[in-house]
């Protein structure tokens, strides 16, 4: 299950449901979380987790993925649905990359198959969104604009591939932290306009045309809780990048490079200079959420 960039992230201000109305442009990049899926003991719902930053999270009813399955089997009555799920994660925890979200839209998609559950694809994102903002982009994957709490989604025309670094930094940001941080800062919010030059240079596909286009309104409350994000922001610049943004409510960063080459020149640079926890050279846009294993 793919991770995601926001390539744009238009936030307007608090609204009286505790969310922020957003404009965003999501990108699915080459970085997955790998989930699977064994049939449980009937009503009996558990996951165990391994990779990087796995340890502190919760592996009961609060981790987002059993609580997807949960929820497909409280609307689906049955309380002999039970499932094992296993979740190898290399999207960061607490990144800015809907790491927790990818997960929940595997466990769904998995449930779904492995309980032979009858449900159309829009159905599962309707489930996804009641989870989490960016559950339902999980499952979709491409390229998209999300509006609402970012969670409804139009596919937008994206030609070609583009070559992301991603910096990862040695502490994780808290979404509703940085989203607090913004309503200090900006209480008034940004706008909500559709980013329409972004999308145009989607559509021709031109890396470079792109990088001027980049935007994220919480990048500012972002580097204020965690100024060593600007250092890894300016080495990157410095190194060659087109354009670099804070990922989501970050601390992950993401430099667009003008080619393949280019991104495995900073990522080398970047991955000697210490500046980030780990260096991982991507592309986007891939396909959302696939089913790669379901074993009974
Ligand atoms: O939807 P999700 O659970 O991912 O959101 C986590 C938190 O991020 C929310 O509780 C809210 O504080 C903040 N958020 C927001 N506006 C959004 C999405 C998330 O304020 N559009």
């Amino acid at each position: 299950m793919p991770a995601k960039l926001n390539l744009a992230l238009c936030v307007g201000p608090l609204a009286e449901d505790g969310y922020h109305p957003l404009t965003t442009v999501f990108q699915a990049v080459s970085l997955h979380d790998e989930v699977t899926a064994h049939l449980g003991e009937p009503g009996e719902i558990s996951i165990t987790m391994t990779g990087e930053g796995t340890d502190h999270i919760p592996v009961d009813d609060s981790n987002l993925a059993v609580r997807a399955a949960q929820l497909l089997a409280e609307n689906y009555r049955d309380d002999r649905l039970g499932v094992q799920l296993s979740v190898k994660k290399s999207i960061p925890v607490a990144g800015g990359m809907a790491g927790g979200s990818a997960d929940a839209a595997a466990a769904l998609l998995a449930c779904s198959v492995l309980w032979d559950l009858d449900i159309d694809p829009e159905e599962l994102r309707e489930y996804g969104a009641e989870l989490g903002s960016d559950v339902p982009f999980a499952l979709l994957g491409g390229t998209a604009i999300g509006t609402g709490r970012g969670d409804k989604l139009v596919p937008v025309l994206s030609r070609g591939s583009h070559h992301w670094v991603l910096a990862f930094a040695d502490f994780g940001l808290s979404t509703p932290t940085v989203y607090g941080r913004f309503d200090e800062l900006q209480p008034e919010g940004g706008d909500l306009e559709m980013p329409t030059e972004l999308i145009n240079a989607l559509a021709t596909g031109d890396s470079e045309e792109l990088a001027r286009h980049l935007r994220n309104d919480l990048a500012e409350a972002a580097i204020d809780l965690q100024p060593q994000l600007q250092t890894t922001i300016d080495a990157g610049l410095e190194c060659g990048a087109l354009a670099a943004i804070v990922s989501g409510s970050g601390p992950t960063v993401a430099f667009l490079c003008s080619n393949e080459e280019a991104a495995m020149a900073l990522s080398v640079t970047l991955g000697t200079q210490g500046v980030a926890r780990g260096v991982r050279r991507v592309v986007g846009p891939v396909s959302g959420a696939r089913l790669i294993t379901s074993c009974a």
